[in-house]
């Protein structure tokens, strides 16, 4: 398992210069005249040994041979996090004959030094402009050790939860995916360093959500739900994108021309470049469409692929391919011109390498920690909360603290953790100690079992504490290993014994809250209906724990809501909310569309989550948009706080084409607002959607908005009411449907 979960202890650190290329820069088609003569200039220079340098990603590890960077035979490097083996290298990369710097990649995912909650978790605040500043800070520190890139987002969107990289997405929906695509890529470029979009395209519809599994997706299912999310990314600024590992309709997403070549950069203008993911292309032997290393080259590279991650192939193979006329010279210039044009806009050229003595004073800065504090308590979802057990009274004087992730760093920390330290962390363990002591409660902690939870050994114990306190937090979940690249599941429940745990601190008929680790939706659906509260934090990063307890103790209200269906069972799965309706929708007439064993209903909707307080809707106002481009649907809607507490509503916004040429979903999220509203208060919040935020593909290409009703939902989750509707007397089309953008 390659989950590149490095602890490794960053040294010696830098200051670095932080980049912030001008969206001009790195818009498609914003060429810069300049630019693309300096790229004339040094393309013409070259041999066909540093082109293809030029289109190969090495690896680091700690016996890199610097002769890789000097020659030439490398354009990109992934892996290395230490200030001083990057300046080091790049210096050597400056040595070489043409003097072209490297492009210093890693996998910062959700933070470099300092970690937030895992993507899914991001996605369920439901606030792009939280996202954009948590990509900022891990944008600062990578940029700070000399860091230019991040093989992420990933974008891909997902509605199997058994595939077990939904942690690193943004969940199920096309809108929220593209939002949160676009803030990621903003805000990583405000830090100063580029992204790239993965995995293009279809790899988290992996069938049976088997990690590399093969998707079938119609072309406009394609256009309308997976590839949006790429396409907001690129207009907000996205350098570079990996193409996936899996076959799509049946052409490996390696070699597929179509999305590659056609739709990304002809239909697009994508003028960055495309990246192999790890070993993508030789595997398209393995696909059964190469034969030999030769042809998956070939393949990849005329399909669009521009630089090899893995590294070697396209080094070893293009040599001959283009000496017999297999591979024009022309597409090898255009893959080094993209990739020199990304080198370009960053600046590589024109500004001197960080100092690496400078990097440790911007990592994990106190100003960090707080927005990883803050975006901890964003990202937890208050799943139940019976009898409003949540916040915790201050009669609960004696709490057990039950389960091995409460004090365990990693499970805080979770997957594609960059160069973050587990001694860094602060657990659920240690901030519940720190607040027990400071106010006056009685804290024991039982571990119960290792988060794994292979051996009931430690039951008894637990049980035992559980029975002498008055309220019970048990912590449980999957372990950090059991979530990201190559852990897809078939059961949804909680690991190994852990069920039985619970079970047994809930028979001791004391409170319960259970603070559930995850990196997906799991199937908690005995919990749902024993335990009391449940509390839902993902993997919430380095100041984890302080965000879980600032929520067990009130000083916020949970707020997050999923960005994932729940499901009740592994069987409903695929279930997501915008689903087309049949012809038979559910009844309790046996040839309906329904299950003769369990509901249609997941156990939690998309866009689900409590609050400590309470929030009501009136006064709604629908204005219809006038049937042009420049259309805009209003929905404005008093929010009402009318708890005792402080707390933050996600106002979400659902839209349904009632009649249309082609069958339309029962309804889509099309805007979302998150607003804080002190106890009493209320606001006049106004949703506003872009006319080209209602149309679709048509199966003959095309997007348009069609004519004729449309109905509107609005409330705090997808199952959200129908709150009035509005006709559009008229269609409009578009060449091809705009990106979402960041308002
Ligand atoms: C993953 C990518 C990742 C790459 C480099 C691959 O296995 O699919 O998401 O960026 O490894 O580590």
């Amino acid at each position: 398992m390659r989950l590149d979960f490095s602890l490794v202890a960053v040294a010696v650190l830098s200051l670095s210069t932080v980049v912030q290329p001008s969206a001009q820069e790195t818009r498609p088609g914003g060429a810069d005249a300049g630019i693309e003569r300096r790229i004339d200039a040094l393309v013409e220079r070259m041999t066909l040994e540093e082109k293809l340098g030029q289109m190969s990603q090495g690896g680091w590890a700690p016996d890199f041979d610097l002769k890789e960077a000097e020659s030439g035979i490398i354009g990109s490097l992934t892996n290395a996090d230490d200030p001083a083996a990057i300046a080091k290298i790049q210096a050597a990369a400056r040595r070489s004959r043409l003097g072209i710097p490297i492009l210093m990649t890693h996998n910062v995912i959700h933070g470099f030094r300092t970690l937030f909650p895992v993507p899914i978790g991001m996605a369920a605040s439901f606030d792009p402009a939280l996202v954009r500043e948590t990509a900022r800070w891990a944008g600062r520190e990578s940029a700070a050790v000399g860091l230019h890139w991040t093989l992420a987002p990933m974008v891909d969107i997902s509605r199997d939860p058994r595939w077990g990289r939904v942690v690193e997405g943004a969940g199920e929906d096309v809108f929220l995916g593209s939002m949160m695509a676009a803030a990621q890529v903003t805000g990583l470029r405000e830090g100063g360093i580029i992204a790239s979009l993965k995995h293009y395209v279809g790899y988290g519809a992996a069938e049976a959500g088997r990690d590399y599994n093969s998707t079938s997706i119609p072309p406009v299912e394609l256009r309308d739900i997976y590839l949006p999310p790429f396409h907001a990314g690129i207009a907000a600024g996205g350098a570079t994108i990996m193409a996936a590992f899996n076959a799509l309709n049946g052409t490996p997403a390696t070699a597929n021309r179509w999305t590659l070549d056609q739709v990304l950069k002809r239909e697009w203008g994508f003028d960055g470049f495309v990246i192999s993911d790890w070993d993508s292309i030789i595997e398209l032997m393995k696909h059964g469409v190469a034969g030999s290393r030769a042809e998956a080259a070939e393949k990849a590279l005329m399909a669009g692929v521009d630089v090899d991650m893995a590294g070697e192939l396209f080094r070893d193979e293009l040599p001959a391919l283009v000496k017999a006329g297999r591979v024009p010279m022309a597409r090898i210039d255009d893959a080094v011109r993209r990739v020199l044009r990304v080198k370009f806009r960053l600046g590589l050229f024109d500004r001197p390498d960080p100092d690496p003595a400078a990097a440790d004073a911007q990592l994990l800065t106190p100003a960090a920690r707080e927005a990883a504090r803050r975006a901890a308590r964003e990202t937890i979802v208050l799943l139940r909360n019976d009898g409003d057990l949540l916040p915790l009274a201050p009669k609960a004087k004696r709490i057990a603290l039950v389960g091995g992730a409460a004090a365990d760093p990693s499970d805080h920390m979770g997957s594609w953790g960059a160069a973050a330290r587990q001694g860094d962390t602060v657990t659920t363990l240690a901030a519940l100690q720190a607040r027990a002591s400071a106010g006056g409660y009685a804290l024991t902690y039982a571990r119960g079992c290792a988060d794994d939870c292979t051996s009931t050994e430690g039951f008894d114990e637990a049980v035992q504490r559980a029975s002498e306190a008055d309220l019970v937090i048990a912590v449980l979940g999957e372990p950090w290993y059991m979530t990201a690249e190559g852990t897809s599941r078939t059961r949804l429940g909680l690991p190994n014994r852990q069920q039985e745990l619970l079970e047994r601190l809930v028979a001791t008929g004391k409170p319960v809250v259970l603070v559930v680790f995850a990196g997906r939706p799991m199937a908690l659906t005995w919990a749902a209906e024993h335990v009391p509260a449940i509390l839902y934090a993902w993997a919430p990063g380095t100041e984890g724990g302080n965000g879980i307890a600032d929520l067990l103790f009130g000083d916020a209200s949970p707020s997050a809501r999923l960005p994932m269906t729940m499901p009740r069972a592994v069987g409903q799965i695929p279930v997501y909310y915008d689903h087309l309706p049949t012809g038979r929708p559910a009844t309790d007439d046996r040839y309906s569309s329904r299950y003769i064993d369990e509901e249609n209903a997941p156990l939690y909707p998309f866009g689900y989550g409590l609050s400590y307080t309470r929030f009501a809707y009136s006064d709604v106002a629908i204005t219809a948009p006038k049937p042009d481009r420049e259309g805009v649907l209003e929905v404005a809607v008093t929010v009402a706080n009318t708890g005792a507490r402080a707390g933050k509503d996600v106002v979400q916004l659902y839209v349904r084409d009632l009649v249309a040429s082609r069958s339309r979903p029962i309804r889509q999220l099309k805007a979302f607002d998150k607003v804080a509203l002190a106890p009493g208060e209320s606001r006049r919040v106004t949703l506003r959607v872009p006319i080209d935020r209602l149309g679709f593909h048509a199966e003959e290409g095309g997007y348009q908005v069609e004519p004729g009703r449309f109905e509107v939902y609005l409330g705090g989750d997808s199952r959200a009411p129908m709150v009035g509707g509005f006709e559009l007397p008229t269609g409009v089309d578009y060449p091809g449907a705009p990106p979402v953008r960041l308002d």
